[in-house]
């Protein structure tokens, strides 16, 4: 049984992020989502919204878990039981931190095999920070996250514009 765990801070979820989860269940048995609950960091959803939005967008899909971790990924990944983390690389500007990344890993727990998803072309310039970024200036985002997540997004931006 081939576990994998795909990291990150999902703050929100994407197409981009949803693309690298639908193509992931059909190759794993179980995908663990991972969603990084970091102290240091302010996000602009706490991480009970983001798990929560993971998991209705999510929701289809038999073999997927949602779960927050603290600390390091390695540790995490140890934890599920899981032999694989994937990430998603959307361009060469991406590669430099994903590749440190998974060295890192691999140095730390050699049994734990890191795998890079070519993110399909039509969400390659895509993140969560863009997506904010329009939300907040009230662009249209669309194109870019299911609309239960638009929502979420344009209620928190009109909490914060008040
Ligand atoms: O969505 P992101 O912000 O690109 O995800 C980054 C994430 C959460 C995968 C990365 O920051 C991480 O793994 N953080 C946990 C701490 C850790 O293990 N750091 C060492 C990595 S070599």
């Amino acid at each position: 049984m081939i576990t994998a765990v795909y990291p990150g801070s999902f703050d929100p979820v994407t197409y981009g992020h949803l693309d690298i989860i639908q193509r992931s269940v059909e190759i794993f048995d179980k995908v663990i989502i991972g969603v990084l609950n970091n102290q240091t960091k302010t996000p602009l959803f706490d991480f009970e919204e983001r798990v929560e939005m993971l998991q209705t967008v999510t929701q289809d899909f038999p073999n997927v878990e949602v779960v927050t971790f603290q600390g390091l990924l390695i540790d995490f990944t140890k934890k599920m039981h899981a032999n694989v983390i994937v990430r998603g690389i959307r361009a060469v500007s991406d590669f430099e931190y994903e590749l440190m990344m998974a060295q890192t890993n691999k140095q730390l727990c050699p049994e734990v095999e890191t795998m890079l998803f070519a993110t399909s072309a039509e969400y390659s310039f895509l993140s969560s920070s863009t997506v904010r970024e329009l939300a907040y200036f009230q662009g249209d985002i669309t194109p870019f996250v299911p609309d239960y997540v638009k929502e979420k997004i344009y209620s928190k931006m009109k909490e914060k514009r008040k």
